[in-house]
């Protein structure tokens, strides 16, 4: 099977593999394991913030930087297809209490000035806006990125109002080795940042988490309430070190296979990729209309490709460090000979 659903299917190698088995570990839930020390101070330094926490999933870093910047009753503003809200199964209702509004981005991409006019006053009839979150690169955004300066001109807008700012880098690294730009750059001016290591940087487990120290320690606290305080996890802290130090680079071999991936179904008039530039690692397209998206992904996995559906009629595909280039292009041309099949 050739699997682009997600860069998340990944399986450490065998060298990371050996670094988990030599980790140093100890009881994290005492702030003894070394591993998750070493991590945490690493992850801390590369976006310059003052304190980084290690939790399990990237769905509890980006909830527990929400509930640590937040009160109930308090509002989120983000764009609607933003991970935190759509996926992650209700958490900031549930968990901080918060309401989520909505401002109208491209591709995931929105701007200080559309913040600003959102903003109402200070009044008993409005819940007061307390946190805007960015995603980047923004994922259903089609894996688009943000500039920096694009990131810096929400957290300007934001400040000036008293309002803080989580980044959602789930793949920031993927937006590092997309623009040249550091982690540092995109960080500097936000409040907090989450970072997935189970994502292109194929570990098989583990987010960070990094801000001031206070907001780190209210998110050190939510982590034992969410029940995300671990033990001996320098195992797993081991694979995200090892991550950090060997799989950066290695990105870009992703970025260009998902180029390469698009450029095949673009040659195909059955199919539409969409957006037409690939930034990352994801290729957003759709799919001739026969049966739609889901049938259509079923019928590929017959053939050995498993992609994922996006909507009733659009499909996504992942390009990531488990597959190889020619497995890039097999998916591709089988996916062009479905299509063409299809619409017959
Ligand atoms: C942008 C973004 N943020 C957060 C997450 C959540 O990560 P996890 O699946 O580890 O909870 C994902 C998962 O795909 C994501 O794409």
């Amino acid at each position: 099977m050739i699997d682009l659903r997600s860069d998340t299917v990944t399986r450490p190698t065998l060298a990371m593999k050996q670094a988990m088995m030599a980790a140093e570990v100890g009881d994290d839930i005492f702030g003894d394991d070394p591993t998750v020390n070493a991590l945490q101070e690493k992850f801390a330094a590369l976006v310059g913030k003052e304190a980084a926490l290690f939790v399990p999933s990237g769905t509890m870093a980006n909830e527990l930087c929400i509930r640590a910047q937040t009160e109930h009753g308090d509002e989120i503003i983000a764009e609607g297809h933003s991970h935190f809200y759509y996926y992650e199964g209700g958490a900031p209702a549930a968990l901080a209490g918060c309401q989520t509004r909505f401002v109208e981005g491209r591709r995931g991409i929105f701007t200080g000035s559309q913040i600003v006019e959102m903003l109402r006053p200070s009044d008993q009839h409005f819940c007061p806006t307390r946190l805007v979150v960015i995603e980047n690169p923004h994922n259903a955004g089609g894996g688009k990125v943000w500039s920096v300066d694009q990131v810096a001109d929400v957290a300007r807008a934001c400040h000036e109002h008293g309002i803080r700012v989580h980044l959602d880098g789930a793949r920031l690294m993927n937006a590092c080795v997309a623009t040249g730009a550091k982690p540092s750059d995109y960080t500097v001016d936000v409040d907090t940042v989450s970072l997935c290591f189970s994502k292109g940087l194929g570990a098989p487990i583990g987010s960070a988490v990094a801000g001031d120290r206070e907001t780190v320690a209210r998110a050190h606290r939510f982590r034992k309430i969410y029940g995300g305080a671990m033990r001996q996890v320098g195992i797993l802290a081991a694979a995200c070190i090892y991550a950090l130090d060997h799989h950066v680079d290695r990105l870009a071999e992703d970025h260009d296979n998902a180029g390469l991936f698009a450029d095949i179904l673009r040659e195909c008039p059955h199919l539409r990729v969409d957006p037409e530039v690939i930034e990352t690692n994801m290729v957003y397209f759709r799919v001739p209309e026969m049966g739609g998206a889901q049938r259509f992904c079923d019928r590929l996995a017959e053939r050995g490709v498993l992609i994922l559906p996006d909507s009733s009629s659009s499909c996504r595909a992942v390009t990531h460090l488990d597959v190889s280039t020619d497995q890039v292009r097999t998916a591709a041309e089988t996916i062009v000979n479905l299509a063409v099949e299809s619409s017959r």
